[in-house]
């Protein structure tokens, strides 16, 4: 059964369509869950509801199993349109970690393969595939440090979000078409050093290095949010120029 977002006054629940809720504002009979979006609903003690779908950002805040780390918004967009991966694109990245930066890109790519080495983290983010329902997305167990990526890959962008992504570089690259990205997500500067002194034996340019910069603002009154976070990652994005 498809998730609905319950928006009321004071609070917003993630729940099933056709199940019965408890809420701490009333009880909502499964009939009421069918309401089409956009509809109010009341709970037995009369408090409203408005009836919405939820994205994955819905999803991903109240449904779904978060066990690592997950890329930033901000992050994820630039690493999108900076590439200019869209439906006719395939892309690989390491590792799957929760799933968010996944299904993120299975959001705008044709098709998304993804690698993590840990068993429960796979099967977290499996979890995570099926209740969104993303099926242009394969995952596999895999070091990608050792063992690479699959040999049929043939991707328009790389992404390793992983400790010491240089490790995993060369295998990325073999994953890469020629003139495809390869993006290394790393917290630290001096992952990015590792990484960029390895792109030209790689075949890679380096395109940039980046920090996104993002400030959140209190409208009333007017000033910055006190907690925004300051520092995610370095985006270094490499162009395979030569294979
Ligand atoms: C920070 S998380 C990734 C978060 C993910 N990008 C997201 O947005 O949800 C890093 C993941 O990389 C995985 N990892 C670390 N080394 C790896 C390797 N050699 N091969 C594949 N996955 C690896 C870790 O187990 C962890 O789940």
């Amino acid at each position: 059964m498809e998730h609905v977002l319950l928006v009321g006054e004071e609070n917003t629940y993630l729940r099933r369509r056709g199940e019965r809720v408890e809420l701490q504002e009333g009880v909502l009979d499964a009939e009421k869950l069918d309401a089409p979006y956009g509809e109010k609903v009341e709970t037995h003690i009369g408090e409203e509801f408005t009836v919405v779908k939820p994205d994955l950002n819905d999803l991903f805040e109240r449904g779904l199993e978060q066990r690592t780390q997950t890329i930033s918004h901000k992050d994820a967009g630039y690493i999108v349109a900076r590439t200019g991966v869209g439906k006719d694109s395939t892309v690989a990245e390491a590792g799957t970690g929760s799933g968010f930066l996944t299904l993120t890109l299975a959001r705008v790519a044709g098709e998304v393969r993804s690698y993590e080495v840990r068993e429960d983290h796979l099967e977290a983010a499996r979890e995570n595939v099926e209740e969104v329902g993303a099926d242009n997305v394969t995952l596999e167990l895999r070091d990608v440090k050792q063992e690479g990526f699959n040999e049929e890959d043939d991707c328009d962008l790389v992404v390793l979000d992983m400790m010491h992504p240089e490790e995993a570089l060369s295998h990325a690259v073999d994953a890469t078409r020629p003139g495809g990205y390869v993006v290394c997500y790393c917290p630290v500067f001096e992952q990015v050093r590792d990484c960029v002194e390895m792109f030209d034996e790689n075949g890679l340019r380096h395109v940039e290095t980046v920090e996104i910069s993002r400030r959140e603002w209190r409208v009333f009154p007017a000033r910055p949010e006190p907690q925004t976070v300051p520092h995610t990652a370095f985006l270094t994005l490499g162009r395979l120029v030569r294979v």
